[in-house]
């Protein structure tokens, strides 16, 4: 069977390879928040971030159980609100042991570490024990939903040990971990002091998933120097062997719900929207350059704001005649490292805005919230240039939006070499992230390419996002885990 298309191709895939089972997903955060109010109402929140944009709609299709962790008391949900098809259960975790783990071990120390920032990661033992003990939490809690014929399917770098936990809970069933953000080279993987524990634990699972082959490589690789694993390679890629189990290891680019995003970008109300906004922006006669991120400090946004500065600097002639529209959603705001970028972010929008402006025209618009899917579309649709210039990404899903929105063909995406993203869009215009000189001269290619390079350009992008969509990403673990498990034997396996 060929890689699944469509949801339905990856609904039978699933039945197909795991007859009876249901997905029970473990994330950190919760695709939905069910939030109270002052005065006892409450209301629904979407949180921002890749990884629930992405996996929201799967679940939606197959149902099953998604846990979760928040800082105080747990919750038990039906969603998605309007229309419940699956259950979200939130671990409700003390707040000084959610702080140490998520704002202390998770984003304090991983985070960094991951996006090769070092000298911002900082390991302290009692954000571990705490790490540990809400991984523990997190393993408890599948171990008691999760039958062994279900597809237990973890997520990315605030759940390391849960794999190990849940073998030494006794959960024999298929296990699936998919690492979202990069995995360091190793020289950086060792200023982890608790690296041997995090790589024993993921290699409890029977399928690992990481966003690109260099992650691969790179773990593959401290697998083999800090425990010894022995690395299999085969016709299904790549193997590690570690006391006895064998561990598939795999690069499957996650993607978006392309179809439910075209969907929308043709929707009517789209025109509409799209319409108001192009009056409420002043955008009668100005180009639209567009930024969509969470405030991270890997995302680039200085360095691209001052790229944007030097291009109006270089061509006066885009005075008055370009703006550019920075959405930055407020995120991990208890960390001092995010305040600071968030204002460093400010203090450079004020500056540009101070020094270009003239009556009736701004050049830079900051807006600090998160926007609805169908208003992000609007806004894609609007952009003549989206700019992703992340200093290091695991992958960077509003890339792949902004190219699934533009069901007109138009538009022109500038993307980041270091995003994990341009392994699979390397015709969007480069950015080098680091040199506002260079990122100048990305934006001012994109800007100044002709009608005929900007659609030739979409077209091929267009084809590269529908190639491969959440559904195919979803079959590919699939298959992937069935092939992993249960454990297989090294035969047909060589050693290297
Ligand atoms: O991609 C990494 C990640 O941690 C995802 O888990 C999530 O999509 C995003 O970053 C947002 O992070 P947080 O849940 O900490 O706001």
């Amino acid at each position: 069977m060929s890689a699944p298309e469509s949801e339905s191709d990856a609904a039978g895939l699933m039945e197909s390879l795991f007859p009876g089972a249901r997905l029970i997903v473990a994330a950190n955060r919760a695709p939905y928040r069910l939030v109270s109010g002052v005065h006892g109402e409450s209301h629904w929140e979407r949180p921002a971030g890749g990884l629930t944009a992405a996996l929201d709609p799967l679940m939606q299709r197959f149902g099953g159980v998604w846990v979760a962790a928040q800082s105080g008391d747990g919750q038990e949900l039906d969603v998605p609100p309007e229309d419940p098809t699956y259950q979200v259960e939130v671990l409700g975790v003390p707040a000084e042991t959610y702080r140490a783990y998520y704002n202390g071990y998770s984003n304090g120390g991983l985070w960094p570490l991951c996006h090769n920032l070092v000298e911002r990661a900082h390991f302290r033992p009692s954000d571990w024990h705490s790490y540990r003990q809400v991984n523990h939490m997190f393993a408890t809690q599948i171990a008691r939903v999760a039958r062994t014929e279900d597809v237990v399917f973890l997520h990315d770098y605030q759940l390391a040990l849960v794999p190990g936990y849940l073998r030494s809970l006794g959960h024999t069933g298929p296990i699936a971990h998919f690492w979202h953000i990069p995995w360091p080279p190793t020289v950086v993987l060792r200023l982890l002091p608790e690296r041997r524990l995090l790589l024993q634990g993921l290699l409890e699972a029977d399928w690992l998933g990481f966003q690109t082959e260099d992650s691969v490589d790179s773990f593959a690789s401290a697998a083999r120097k800090e425990l010894g694993a022995r690395i299999l390679r085969d016709a299904d890629g790549v193997r590690l062997l570690y006391e006895g189990r064998l561990t598939q290891v795999a690069a499957v680019p996650i993607s978006i719900d392309t179809e439910r995003i075209e969907e929308i970008a043709r929707d009517p109300l789209t025109e509409g929207r799209i319409h108001k906004l192009r009056s409420r922006l002043g955008l009668h006669d100005s180009a639209l350059m567009l930024g969509v991120d969470r405030l991270d400090y890997t995302k680039g946004i200085p360095a691209r704001l001052d790229g944007f500065a030097r291009l109006l600097a270089r061509y006066p002639s885009l005075h008055g005649r370009v703006r550019f529209v920075q959405i930055g959603v407020p995120t991990r705001t208890e960390i001092q490292d995010y305040r600071r970028l968030a204002s460093a972010v400010r203090r450079r929008v004020a500056e540009i805005n101070r020094r270009f402006r003239t009556p009736g025209w701004l050049p830079v618009r900051l807006v600090e919230r998160n926007l609805r899917l169908d208003q992000l579309v609007a806004l894609y649709r609007l952009a003549d240039v989206a700019v992703v210039s992340s200093l290091y990404d695991g992958l960077n899903l509003v890339a792949k939006e902004y190219v699934a929105a533009r069901v007109d063909g138009g538009g022109a995406l500038c993307l980041s070499e270091t995003a994990g993203a341009y392994h699979e869009l390397r015709d969007a215009f480069p950015l080098s992230p680091l040199s506002p000189e260079r990122i100048a001269e990305g934006l001012a290619r994109a800007i100044f390419a002709t009608e005929e390079e900007r659609e030739r350009r979409m077209e091929r992008l267009r084809a590269a996002v529908a190639a491969n969509t959440i559904h195919t990403w979803l079959g590919r673990v699939l298959r992937g885990l069935r092939s992993a498990a249960p454990q297989l034997s090294g035969e047909n396996a060589t050693p290297v």
